[in-house]
């Protein structure tokens, strides 16, 4: 087999959901009328859409099968077992605490562990995450290096050793109420975290008699890395490594969202039985009984199917290649891509791709309207429109201005990804014609969502 370049979709397709197409024109309308915000578009004006990976996966035959089984008994359903048995296969964490989605997860921890005073030092923090640690009046600090875009390291996505334990020795331990690691590492563009890595913090969090917790997400993507880019793993089964993973830390937050392959899911996993209690008291104020927490039994039962197909060695080796088939074919026409490309996304360097459009006009903006007006593609501005708002009103440039490009799993074929890059490459040869935005209306937080914009002539 490996005689053969092309790396087909390990699936035949079941179910169809069908694509409208649209003209320019029509796009051109619905964008105006959506303020320029790619999040107020309807999603069946949309051909590719790009905007996540999270949700919006297709699920398998067995998955659907298993929806069909699922028991929904209040409580101790078959379902809530064959879920909590599928997490600890994986994840071998004393108690298992279904949520909704991750960031109830996210939610449920951080008010029981986190509070005014306390620091969550954290490899790189997702939105939600930084979110929720700060909603407690807890500060979230960020600790992996600033690689430029295009320095090619195999685990872009460390945490910097030398800095926790500099954050550790500023903060005072007794601020710290657990560290992070985020797998692999959303914010810094898809890259992976090595196991060296996560053993080197381990270390350092055993020194501190600190808990480890994994934001894991993307479990499976990062350990196919860690099995093609480090030395020592080379033959070690996928789940063999996902379980050294975990054996490194003392509990996890999960969005089954992403690797769990469901549309909806997520747990919270510990070995602390106060905490643990502490967490099942506040699930069952905002979520549900412990056996089914946030979700329906259907939900438990498409969540221990996917854990067990997102192991599987074709199913990673083709969605690993096929981000890295879309970035590589950017890459090559030109387009500042973040190299080396990650496990869930591409991300364009808007920044680098319009240096005619500063920061405060909002590059990655422009190249996302761009994008949708073009060829009817939905990506996400990473940049100054999510970043750039300061709490007292004012703006500043945001660490980068991206556009994220997120594949979700299982859905699009090679074709619809071949027409993505035609696209791209056709925004890119306009490039200078583009313009940039400005804002016409926001809300105080999370304006990214929401904001209104008019382009600028
Ligand atoms: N942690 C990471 C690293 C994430 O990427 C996300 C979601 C969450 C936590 C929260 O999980 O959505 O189930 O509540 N990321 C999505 C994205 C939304 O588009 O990257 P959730």
């Amino acid at each position: 087999m490996d005689r053969w370049q092309t790396i087909i979709e390990p699936f035949r397709i079941h179910s169809v959901e069908p694509i409208r197409m649209s003209s320019r024109a029509e796009r051109e309308r619905c964008l105006s009328d959506a303020g320029y915000n790619l999040f107020d578009l309807r999603a069946e004006d949309v051909i590719v859409d790009l905007l996540t990976d999270s949700g919006t996966g297709a699920m398998s035959r067995d998955q659907w099968a298993g929806i069909q089984r699922g028991d929904e008994s209040y409580a101790g359903s078959p379902s809530w077992f064959r879920f909590r048995d599928a997490v600890q296969a994986l994840f071998p964490f004393k108690h298992i605490i279904p949520t909704h989605q991750g960031r109830a997860a996210e939610k449920i921890l951080f008010s029981v562990v986190a509070g005014p005073g306390k620091v969550v030092p954290n490899n790189a923090h997702f939105d939600t995450t930084r979110a929720n640690v700060e909603a407690t009046g807890a500060e979230a600090v960020d600790l992996s290096p600033a690689h430029p875009s295009g320095t090619i390291l195999p685990f872009k996505g460390d945490m910097d050793v030398a800095a926790l334990e500099r954050s550790i020795a500023e903060h005072g331990r007794e601020a710290i109420p657990v560290v992070f690691m985020t797998v692999t590492n959303n914010s810094l563009g898809g890259q992976p975290v090595s196991m060296a890595n996560l053993r080197a913090v381990r270390d350092v969090c055993d020194r501190h008699a600190l808990p480890l917790f994994l934001d894991a997400c993307r479990f499976a993507e990062n350990a196919w890395f860690i099995r093609e880019r480090e030395a020592g793993y080379e033959t070690t089964a996928i789940p063999d490594i996902v379980r050294e993973m975990a054996s490194l830390a003392d509990g996890m937050t999960m969005s089954a969202k992403k690797d769990g392959l469901a549309n909806i899911g997520g747990w919270l996993a510990l070995d602390d039985d106060d905490i643990a209690e502490r967490c099942r008291d506040m699930l069952i104020l905002t979520e549900g009984f412990p056996t089914y927490g946030g979700l329906a039994g259907r939900d438990l039962e498409a969540i221990a199917q996917g854990l067990s197909e997102v192991v599987e060695e074709d199913y990673l080796r083709y969605r690993i290649r096929s981000t890295a088939y879309l970035g590589e074919a950017l890459g090559a026409a030109g387009v500042p891509v973040i190299q080396p490309i990650g496990g869930h996304a591409v991300y364009i360097d808007a920044r680098a791709m319009l240096p005619h459009i500063p920061p405060l006009e909002y590059p990655g903006q422009a190249l996302a309207a761009a994008l949708y007006e073009e060829g009817g593609i939905r990506g996400c501005e990473i940049g100054t429109v999510m970043f750039g708002a300061r709490p007292d009103g004012t703006e500043v440039a945001g660490p980068m201005d991206l556009v994220r490009l997120a594949i979700p799993r299982r859905t699009y074929t090679q074709s619809h990804i071949d027409y993505v890059i035609e696209v791209v490459r056709s925004v890119a040869e306009l490039a200078g014609r583009l313009r940039g935005f400005r804002i016409i209306a926001a809300p105080r937080r999370l304006r990214h969502f929401t904001a209104r914009f008019e382009p600028l002539t």
